[in-house]
């Protein structure tokens, strides 16, 4: 694949293309952002992907284990795209007056996905969005103020949803934020049960940390938390933007452990890496404060049509194309492999984890993922960082990366390792 067809630029003079984008970008997007790129050697854009492949301005191709996790069913995938075409041909935004049918559609088959009950869907276009969905519902039903969060957790970065974050970087500028907020370990069932008071309405957890670093927690916790939670009246609300849609290789991560929320949350993959949308999904009778009041909580363009022809198509993709099972086998397989790497390069790589095709790679200096993303972005490799863990960078590859895309990346990454091992003494 990379390197056997020399690139051709898909457009004239991409040179310019870049360094008008860059500037722009430094001028009128994001001054940091802008400057990180350029220094990070980034200086390209994206231009057209398919499958597991990025194709840059230039014409060179990158294998994507990045895209924040939202890339399960690969990069445009048809079937998706198709969708969404015959939608936008027919009629692209939904007037909001009239019901339309995709919605319902959609609702039906989310639910039917959905672990145990959870029966009724709230549609909005981010995961934040479905997190505040989850939040206020849960407020609403128990007329209590109280969540029970964990350190490390991500839950997006609008009020309500950072106020249960758990990164001070990213919640010390906007305090005060949401009163009644309690933060415990992650992974440790005993401080939710003690944080537990007369105020708390739920606990909200990620079954496994994302941004957190790919935390796979204990297999007793998450069964605990729910006997917890059922035990005290408190609600169990599990963020499942990041692994839910198949990426941990089950349409849930909590499935792993037989665990049903109260609440779900959901985004990221919902829209087949073609249209935003998230959804938080909730048993009925909690559902119930929403129901009363179609107006109590809403989006103008949540559950549009264009968003819920992608998401159709995303979960019949999933079921017809087997890519849970995809998701599993190659998770499986590319975690193997990376273990042998972690015994070649201890001084590097401290830890492999995760599920299905969230697999972190935990470093033994935060200075080493600088140098192993570049490094793998200069062989073609694109993987992430993790928002709230320097130590950790991302490998979430879409479900159809092929069995030479795997082994590609491999390789890359033990030359990045090798490389990073080179400079370690050089590193803190
Ligand atoms: C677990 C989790 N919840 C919520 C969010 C926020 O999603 P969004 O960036 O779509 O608002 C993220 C984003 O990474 C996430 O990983």
């Amino acid at each position: 694949m990379n390197g056997e067809r020399a690139p051709v630029p898909l457009v004239p003079d991409p040179d310019a293309v870049v360094e008008k984008a860059l500037t722009d970008y430094g001028n009128h997007v994001n001054e940091a952002m802008a400057r990180l790129y350029r220094f990070m050697g980034f200086t390209t854009l994206e231009w057209q992907a398919r499958g597991a492949v990025i194709t840059d301005i230039y014409g060179r191709d990158f294998i994507d284990c990045g895209s924040y996790g939202v890339i399960f069913h690969g990069h445009s995938h048809p079937r998706i795209v198709a969708a969404v075409r015959e939608q936008l041909d027919r009629m692209a935004m939904h007037g909001r007056t009239l019901p339309h049918k995709l919605v319902a559609d959609l609702g039906r088959k989310l639910a039917e996905i959905a672990p145990g009950d959870l029966q009724y869907c709230f549609f909005c276009n981010s995961g934040t969005e479905a997190v505040e969905a989850a939040l206020k519902l849960a407020r609403a039903y128990t007329r209590k103020p109280g969540f029970i969060a964990t350190y490390g957790a991500f839950h997006g970065k609008t009020f309500g949803s950072l106020s249960v974050s758990g990164r001070e970087l990213y919640r010390e500028p906007f305090y005060p934020l949401l009163p009644g907020v309690k933060h415990v370990p992650y992974g440790d069932a005993d401080a939710i049960a003690a944080a537990i008071d007369e105020d708390t309405a739920a606990v909200i957890l990620e079954p496994i940390q994302g941004e957190g670093g790919v935390i796979v927690p204990p297999d007793d916790y998450l069964p605990r938390v729910r006997q917890i939670c059922d035990e005290r009246g408190v609600l169990l609300i599990l963020d499942e933007v990041q692994t839910g849609m198949g990426r941990t290789g089950r349409w849930w991560a909590c499935e792993h452990w037989g665990v049903v929320p109260d609440i779900m949350t959901t985004a990221k993959a919902l829209g087949g890496g073609i249209m935003p949308i998230g959804a938080a999904v909730a048993k009925a009778p909690i559902f119930s404060v929403f129901n009363e009041n179609p107006y109590i909580h809403s989006s103008t363009f949540g559950g549009n049509q264009l968003a819920a022809a992608a998401a159709i198509a995303a979960i019949d993709t999933i079921r017809e194309e087997g890519l849970l099972e995809q998701a599993a086998a190659k998770g499986e397989y590319l975690m193997d492999r990376l273990r042998e790497l972690q015994a070649r390069y201890p001084e590097v790589l401290k830890e492999v984890r995760g599920k299905g095709l969230l697999i972190g790679l935990e470093l033994t200096k935060d200075g080493h993922a600088g140098v192993l993303i570049a490094e793998l972005l200069e062989r073609r490799v694109i993987v992430i960082h993790s928002l709230n863990n320097n130590r950790v960078i991302r490998l979430s590859p879409p479900a159809v990366i092929t069995p030479e895309q795997m082994d590609y990346v491999l390789d890359a990454l033990a030359a990045g390792l090798e490389q990073a091992a080179a400079v370690d003494s050089q590193i803190d």
